[in-house]
């Protein structure tokens, strides 16, 4: 029995070669290499292949906008990228996938990957918005909020679709969560509600955002974070260039807010520069539309919602500081291709259209009632006396820039406001929706 089974294994060590020849084996050796270098000859071509094809067809489903500023921004984006974006590789992962032959490529967890994206302050005016936007492209998106200023009326609609999770939470406690891009937006942005309670405002900022940049480094996920024209204080250059390093009062009732989002952005590029995380840095100037908080403070909000309720609107000081407002679908789209692209910033996004108070007065007073009285009140400590951001940074290198103007997005968020107070005009005032109709 024991002679029996030792002999061929005493053949090959005696004359390996001729074993080799006389099984055949050395055909099928040379047969699998030639099958395997086809396969990986093959792999590559293909994806260069789909590339262009799916670059050319984003113009179609929404993710770069269909104009031809921004089919021109494609062209732009694809010269400037050496390696596709983390975006595009997971398209392209994708739709391999749906062609079913990417199976030697990559390992079985990863195969049918949607990107996952985390939003924390999601539920939010702008995050909601932001949401709604990434959910449109397909992602997979987990939202975490506290519920400080947020509602889960303003994402209420994704509820049902299993790419969509809403978690509690708030950003000062860590978490742990897989995914591939962080947008932290958690925060409370508006002077009354990030002056209720000031060091829960710059606990938020710090260890909030300590928080999110460790879960980034910890899953590999590229980090934005929404910082503010408030950096910039009272601002002695105007209009506001980014390498502007501001005029901030550090012990002011807007500190809190103010310098919490300059160490959040400080936070940020040394994550960038020490850890090599992939941050990006948006300064965004005044936002307004649907779904903003009806008693906020902000003067946008409030002057809608006082013409809407028939009570004077209230101007503080003598109503000639200036401000820039940004319809929220243009902030959104920044965001992402901020988000998307290859620089870091910091980048100003806003709407360089300037308006006095009083300006801004008259044009509330025109879209929803020219009798309706200005109020003078003495203004707020620290308020800036100008603020219109430049933003050629954001044109250059995103190519982006604001397409709504006031007097188109104004009758939108009024019809939102409607709703809300009132409960009426329920038609036209689907906050979500009518955003990217504008
Ligand atoms: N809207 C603007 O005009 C504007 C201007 C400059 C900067 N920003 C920035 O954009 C971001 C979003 O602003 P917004 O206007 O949507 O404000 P918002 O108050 O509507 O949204 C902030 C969201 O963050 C949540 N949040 C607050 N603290 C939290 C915490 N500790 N943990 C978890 N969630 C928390 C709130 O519940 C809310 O949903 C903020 O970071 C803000 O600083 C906004």
């Amino acid at each position: 029995m024991n002679v029996n089974v030792g002999r061929p294994n005493k053949r090959v060590t005696s004359n390996p070669i001729r074993y080799v020849i006389g099984e055949q084996r050395l055909v099928c050796l040379f047969l699998g290499i030639g099958i395997a270098s086809l396969i990986f000859a093959l792999i590559p071509s293909k994806s260069s292949l789909s590339l262009s094809g799916r670059i050319s067809s984003n113009n179609n489903d929404g993710w770069i906008s269909s104009d031809s500023s921004s089919s021109s921004l494609s062209e732009h984006h694809l010269q400037q990228q050496s390696v596709p974006s983390r975006r595009i590789a997971y398209e392209l992962q994708d739709e391999s996938d749906q062609r079913g032959n990417s199976g030697a490529k990559l390992p079985m967890g990863l195969k049918s990957r949607r990107l996952r994206v985390l939003v924390t302050g999601g539920a939010g005016f702008v995050g909601s918005h932001l949401v709604d936007r990434l959910m449109a492209r397909g992602d997979s998106v987990i939202v975490v909020d506290n519920f400080f200023t947020g509602r889960k009326d303003n994402v209420v609609h994704h509820f049902k679709n299993p790419r969509f999770e809403l978690i509690r939470h708030d950003v000062v406690e860590p978490i742990l969560l897989e995914v591939d891009q962080i947008y932290h937006l958690a925060c409370p942005a508006s002077p009354v509600h990030y002056k209720y309670n000031p060091v829960k405002t710059i606990k938020t900022n710090v260890m909030g955002t300590l928080n999110m940049l460790g879960l980034a480094k910890r899953v590999n996920a590229r980090f934005l974070i929404t910082s503010t024209s408030e950096v910039y204080g009272d601002p002695l250059q105007h209009p506001q260039v980014e390498t502007y390093w501001g005029n901030v009062n550090p012990i002011g009732v807007r500190s809190c807010y103010d310098e919490g989002k300059r160490v959040a952005e400080t936070l940020s590029m040394d994550y960038h520069r020490g850890l090599n995380l992939e941050v990006r840095i948006a300064r965004i100037f005044n936002t307004y539309g649907p779904r903003m908080c009806l008693d906020d403070g902000r003067v946008v909000s409030n002057f809608v919602a006082q013409a809407l309720r028939k009570e004077p609107l209230t101007v503080y000081g003598d109503g000639k500081q200036t401000r820039s407002f940004q319809y929220v679908s243009d902030l959104v789209e920044g965001l992402m291709r901020l988000m998307e692209g290859d620089h870091v910033g910091p980048f100003n996004l806003g709407n360089p259209g300037e308006f006095t108070m009083l300006e801004l007065a008259k044009v509330v007073q025109e879209t929803i009632d020219p009798n309706a009285k200005i109020e003078f009140r003495p203004n707020t400590e620290d308020d800036p006396h100008k603020r219109k951001p430049d933003i050629s940074k954001a044109k250059n290198l995103l190519g982006w820039e604001p397409k709504v103007s006031l007097r188109e997005g104004l009758p939108l968020m009024v019809s939102d406001f409607r709703q809300r107070l009132f409960g009426d005009d329920k038609s036209s005032s689907n906050s979500g929706g009518s955003i990217f109709a504008a």
